[in-house]
């Protein structure tokens, strides 16, 4: 009896500690599945491994951030403590379910996912590529003007 209790704790200790299905959980955080009370999706605010809204912070490390599964549900229940979510899900409460499934799908981003700043690199060199082609642009299209300009100008200052 003894060893069968044991054998159960055991069983218990080595269980995920989060009992959701992180790709119901994925879909959950893409809006692939709609939240039963009507919540947004939160890749509307949020982004995962790059992928997702950057008006909220990075999700992808949330769980480690909250010190796990139970940390995280915590925070999940009470997402009316952030300010900006308040509004959105005030009358959109997400179930104990969903909860599970997301927190299940973002245990599984931070040990697998990559965080991205709100802005990422490749955008300004992008922006910068855009400038720079700007530049060239005008210099063709108007460089031949200014230094026509410029020779009048020198050669009506000689005499
Ligand atoms: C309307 C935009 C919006 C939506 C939709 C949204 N969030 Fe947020 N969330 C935010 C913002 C902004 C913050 C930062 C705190 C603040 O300003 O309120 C935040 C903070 C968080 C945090 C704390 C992050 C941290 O690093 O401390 C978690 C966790 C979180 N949101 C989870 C979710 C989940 C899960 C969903 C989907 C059910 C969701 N959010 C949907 C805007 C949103």
């Amino acid at each position: 009896m003894k060893y069968l209790l044991t054998f159960l704790l055991f069983l218990i200790s080595i269980s995920p500690s989060s009992a959701g299905d992180p790709e119901k959980g994925k879909k959950l955080f893409y809006g692939e599945i709609s939240f039963s009370n009507g919540g947004l999706q939160c890749m509307a605010c949020h982004r995962v491994d790059g992928s997702g809204g950057t008006l909220g912070p990075d999700l992808t490390k949330v769980f480690t951030r909250y010190g796990g599964a139970d940390g995280l549900k915590a925070v999940l229940q009470g997402s009316t403590a952030f300010p900006t979510m308040t509004p959105v899900y005030r009358d959109a409460n997400l179930t104990e379910e969903e909860i599970s499934h997301l927190t299940a799908f973002f245990e599984k981003a931070a040990q697998e996912g990559r965080e991205t700043g709100r802005f990422p690199v490749g955008y300004f060199f992008f922006a910068f590529g855009g400038f720079l082609g700007l530049v060239f642009i005008s210099q063709v299209v108007w460089g031949g003007r200014l230094k026509s300009v410029r020779r009048k100008l020198v050669e009506s200052s000689r005499y």
